[in-house]
């Protein structure tokens, strides 16, 4: 799958619901916990294997679980299990905001899931709630330490930052990777719909890097143009874990995009910040052959375009809220 400006396409970015049991500021329009459409159980497992079967069909290798909230889909591990088995598929990833990882982390591994990120962006119980409008910190913490115990190293922690919410707890994230496998990402605060987002909220990169340099020496160790990835890593002296800045505002990353993503209503888009394109779930439903939709899917990334528009324009490109989306 190479688009038009020759971006090879092997990341699928896949959402299994819009539920999620927390309501970010940042993340959900107007905080409702939950809000989800109109088809509530979304896709079935079978459908969505199926879909990751076309995926693969056409070169996909790597496969995120997103959501809403990935976890709160009761077939969760046999999802997992179903792309896990996929031929083709060589990482199976997932984002969670960690609430539910404590007693899911092992048996996830099992299912054959290799790769974790979790989502936190407080360490302080007040601020955890303001954010999340939820009290489950502490259950964070404990999924996170699970995460590790089952072999999830490194954990990739993805903290959002805004100025005067969370910022002032950048050296504390930094900290949690003094002797342990975490990978803290620092993510900028990007802008969705009803979401909040202004430029003065937004910490760029070079300024969190310039404050956590300040206390700790911190060596760049490459970035995404590298590995495929979207983060600037950085190795912190003495420090286990990474530190890694994830930029989409002050220096984008779209011209190695290698992303496709599908929404939880079984949507494809080619890029975060695009309008959902052809409803892949309704193409099925209708008794589409793979052939088919690996057709619609090709005829789709055509579209896809060379990038996304800056940052103040975003939010009017947005036919969607992020929570149907996953990120
Ligand atoms: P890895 O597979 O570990 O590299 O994870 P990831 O960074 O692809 O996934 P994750 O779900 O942890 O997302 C981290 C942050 O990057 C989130 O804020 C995402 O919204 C953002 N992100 C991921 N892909 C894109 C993208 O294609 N464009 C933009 N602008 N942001 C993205
Ligand atoms: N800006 C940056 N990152 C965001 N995420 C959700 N909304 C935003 C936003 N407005 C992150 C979540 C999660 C990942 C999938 O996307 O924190 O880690």
């Amino acid at each position: 799958m190479i688009d038009r400006f020759g971006r090879r396409h092997v990341y699928l970015r896949l959402a299994i619901t819009d539920y999620c049991n927390l309501s970010c500021t940042y993340c959900k329009p107007g905080g409702a916990t939950g809000s989800g459409s109109k088809r509530a159980s979304m896709m079935s497992a079978g459908t969505i294997e199926r879909l990751v079967r076309v995926c693969a069909g056409l070169g996909v290798k790597k496969v995120r679980i997103t959501g809403g909230e990935p976890t709160v889909r009761p077939d969760l591990l046999e999802i997992a299990r179903r792309i896990a088995g996929i031929p083709g598929i060589e990482t199976l990833a997932l984002t969670t905001n960690g609430v539910h990882l404590a007693g899911l982390a092992a048996p996830l591994r099992k299912a054959g899931l290799e790769k974790l990120n979790v989502s936190l962006d407080s360490l302080r119980p007040e601020r955890f709630k303001a954010i999340t409008g939820s009290d489950r910190l502490e259950a964070v913490l404990l999924g996170i330490d699970a995460a590790l115990a089952a072999g999830f190293a490194p954990l990739k922690v993805n903290v959002v930052v805004m100025r005067g919410v969370n910022d002032d707890e950048i050296l504390e994230f930094v900290a949690l990777g003094r002797h342990r496998a975490i990978n803290v990402r620092f993510i900028e605060y990007m802008p969705f719909r009803e979401n909040g987002w202004s430029r003065e909220g937004l910490v760029p990169y070079e300024e969190m890097l310039a404050r956590i340099s300040r206390k700790y020496p911190a060596e760049p160790i490459g970035s995404g143009e590298r590995t495929g990835g979207v983060a600037k890593d950085f190795a912190i002296e003495g420090h286990l874990g990474r530190v890694s800045f994830i930029t989409p505002i002050s220096d984008t990353f779209c011209e190695r995009c290698n992303r496709l993503r599908i929404t939880a209503d079984g949507r494809l888009k080619t890029c975060l910040f695009a309008p959902a394109g052809v409803d892949l779930a309704a193409a099925m439903e209708g008794g589409s052959t793979e052939e088919e939709l690996s057709l619609l899917i090709r005829s789709t990334l055509e579209q896809k375009p060379e990038r996304h528009p800056e940052a103040e324009d975003l939010r009017d490109h947005q036919d969607q809220p992020m929570n149907t989306i996953g990120g």
